[in-house]
Order: structure tokens, then C-alpha cells, then sequence
């Protein structure tokens, strides 16, 4: 074939996706809610289904006041996206095309990579200190954008307010994006969260109905910042991106606080238990605050094997720019009973095939 792709979209390393599980509760490569969506999403969804018919609201009227009043923002200070995926490649368009430079972390979320690298921005990417973003080497880098993923993924670990408020006072990039994702498994979301500085527009905030409302299959997410960035990210927004079932699903979500909070309260709690369960199995975790945990196992492979021999999929860090490591998302109570099994030593469960190599992970990693 004579027509080629633009020349500099080779060097894009395609995103690879989880592996499908055996089952939903053996589903531990996505970071999903565990939980699912709440009945009341369900239900909103389905009555959403009878006028399928029509296109959405292109401006999702309802679902942003209600985002605006929850924020305490106003309406126009938010856009919202087919998942916070759309609201990257928007923002890489509008301040990276033709000769823009970003800055984000090594590894970064992969999806702020591949944005930038699809309209050829020049990309810096500054490498993680102590598994965290080094806000204070990014700082100095002189970009149009800075992504900074708050918690991180694929690590978990987060900067506390304090740093990110000095990250944009001091920063010599010209925007500061804060994608907040996980921002809900935070010990304290509220002393966490950057979304006072997208109020006043001094950095812009990106979050997603995909975690905690588990809405991961709607695709919606959002951008709260300054007016004017909003208005002109709309116009180069396909205007019907968010679909009518989206928009109803993710405002039934946001009225029905106590599925989030049951959520929130899940995931802290199995996420200390799994931390134990990896300790017992020797295996070092890096501290999160997502709904994630990241495992350092010179093994990748062997772990990721021996899970997908008991129906559970992870993600393996060399697919996240992470070697060495491993990332299994929170799963249900079924979920953490399955990785049990797995992870129990040989002589207490059966087969041995796998014993050699949960043997071997168990004594490289005493000196985590
Ligand atoms: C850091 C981060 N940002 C954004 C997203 C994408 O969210 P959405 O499903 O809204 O596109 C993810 C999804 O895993 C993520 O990890």
C-alpha cells in the first residue's frame, strides 16, 4: 500500500490491555470497581435506553450542573469526555499540536504519552524518585503541559497537596494537569485533591466515573478548570462523544453518595488485606493510595502465570513501563480468596509446578 500513517506515529508503542479474567471476580488487570455500578445506575441506564434514538445533549446540561454544584464550580468551568482518555488527546491537540512540549513522569499513565506522541510533541519524560512523581525535576522542565498523576498509575503512590500547590506555583510549564482517577482511595481525598487550584484556574483537573462510581463501561470522565481553557477545548470535541446512557448513568452516580462510600470503605479495607496476604507471601508491595497495588517481584512473569493458572488476570509492570513488577487491582471478597489460594505456599496447596517459582520470588525479595 502506497498511503502510509504520518511518519512519527511509528515510534507509538500501542497500549496493551488487560487480559480478560475467568471470571469478574478473577479480573484484577483494569483497575475496576469490584462493586460494580450502583441499582440506581442500573436503573437510570435502562430508562436512558428508550430514547436511544435521539443524540445526547452535546453540552450534558444536567450532568454538568450537578458536577458544578458538587465541586462548588460553575458549569462553564467543565467538559466533559468519552472517559478522561478523551479529555487527554483534547488537551494534547489543543496546547501540543505543532511543536508543543509536555512533561510527565517515566513511567507515566500511558495515555498521556501516546496523546502527546500522536500530534509529535517534543515529550520530556522526568523518571519516578522513590516510586513518586519528582515534582521538584519536573518543575524545571519548560513545557506547554505537565501531567501529574495524583495517585499515580501504575505505582499508587501519591504527592501530598502541599507539594502539588508549590508544583504549580514554581513550575515553568504553562498548564498544569492534575489527573485525579483515584483521588477517592486516598486516606483523605478532600486534603488531597488539587481541585481547589482548577476553581480558581490556576491548573486543570481531570476525573473519571470509571473507578469509584464503577462506570468503567459508560465511558465518562471530566475537566474542571478555567472558562476560557473549557470553551476552547469544546470546540474541538466531537460534540455527541458522551452518549445519552453515559450522561444519565454517571448523574444517577453522583446522587447516590452512599454506593461511593461503600466503594471507598471496600477498597481501603482490602486493600490493607492484601497488602498482609503478599507480605505472608513474600512478596514486597509499593504503598498505595489507589485501588491498585503494585508488586516488586524480580518473577514477573512466573506471578502473572501462576494467577492466570487460578483465573486471575494482572497486569504485568513490563506492559506499564515497570519491569519487575506486577499491578493487581482490588478485587471482590471472592477475588481476594482466589489470590489466596494462589499465593499459599506449596506444601499447603497443590500444584507443584508453580512451587519453584513462588519459592524463588519469596527469597529475592526478603530485601524489598
Ligand atoms: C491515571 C488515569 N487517568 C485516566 C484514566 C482513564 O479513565 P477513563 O476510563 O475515564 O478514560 C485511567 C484509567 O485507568 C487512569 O489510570
Amino acid at each position: 500500500m502506497s498511503l502510509r500513517m504520518r511518519p512519527w506515529l511509528d515510534r507509538i508503542e500501542p497500549y496493551r490491555p488487560g487480559r480478560p479474567a475467568a471470571s469478574s471476580d478473577g479480573s484484577m488487570a483494569s483497575n475496576e470497581s469490584p462493586l460494580g455500578a450502583s441499582e440506581h445506575v442500573v436503573r437510570a441506564v435502562t430508562e436512558a435506553a428508550g430514547q436511544a434514538h435521539h443524540y445526547p445533549d452535546p453540552l450534558a446540561d444536567t450532568l454538568r450542573a450537578e458536577l458544578a454544584r458538587l465541586h462548588g464550580v460553575c458549569a462553564d468551568q467543565i467538559l466533559v469526555g468519552n472517559g478522561s482518555d478523551e479529555l487527554i488527546f483534547l488537551l494534547s491537540w489543543g496546547y501540543l499540536a505543532h511543536g508543543g512540549h509536555a512533561v510527565c513522569a517515566d513511567p507515566a499513565y500511558r495515555i498521556d504519552e501516546i496523546s502527546a506522541r500522536v500530534v509529535d510533541a517534543r515529550l520530556t519524560q522526568v523518571p519516578l524518585k522513590d516510586w513518586e512523581h519528582d515534582l521538584e525535576a519536573m518543575a524545571e522542565v519548560d513545557a506547554d503541559l505537565a501531567y501529574v498523576v495524583n495517585p499515580h498509575n501504575p505505582t499508587g503512590t501519591v504527592r501530598p497537596l502541599p507539594d502539588i500547590e508549590r508544583f504549580v506555583a514554581s513550575a515553568r510549564a504553562k498548564l498544569v494537569v492534575v489527573d485525579e482517577a483515584y483521588i477517592d482511595f486516598t486516606d483523605d481525598p478532600g486534603k488531597s485533591s488539587a481541585m481547589a487550584l482548577a476553581r480558581d484556574g490556576r491548573a486543570v483537573v481531570l476525573r473519571t466515573f470509571s473507578k469509584v462510581h464503577g462506570l468503567a463501561g459508560l465511558r465518562v470522565g471530566y475537566l474542571v478548570g478555567d472558562a476560557e481553557i473549557v470553551a476552547g477545548l469544546r470546540k474541538i470535541r466531537a460534540p455527541f462523544s458522551v452518549g445519552a446512557l453515559a450522561q444519565a448513568g454517571a448523574v444517577a452516580a453522583i446522587r447516590d453518595p452512599r454506593h461511593r462510600e461503600r466503594v471507598r470503605e471496600h477498597t481501603l479495607r482490602l486493600r490493607g488485606e492484601l497488602v498482609h496476604l503478599l507480605q505472608d507471601a513474600g512478596l514486597a508491595a509499593v504503598p498505595s493510595q489507589a485501588n491498585f497495588v503494585l508488586v516488586r517481584t524480580p518473577h514477573e512473569e512466573e506471578l502473572v502465570d501462576r494467577l492466570a493458572r487460578h483465573g486471575i488476570s494482572v497486569r504485568p509492570g513490563s506492559s506499564l513501563g515497570l519491569p519487575g513488577t506486577v499491578r493487581i487491582s482490588i478485587p471482590t471478597e471472592h477475588g481476594l480468596r482466589l489470590l489466596r489460594r494462589a499465593l499459599t505456599p506449596l506444601d499447603r496447596n497443590p500444584p507443584a509446578a508453580a512451587a519453584h517459582s513462588l519459592e524463588q520470588i519469596r527469597s529475592e525479595n526478603v530485601h524489598p
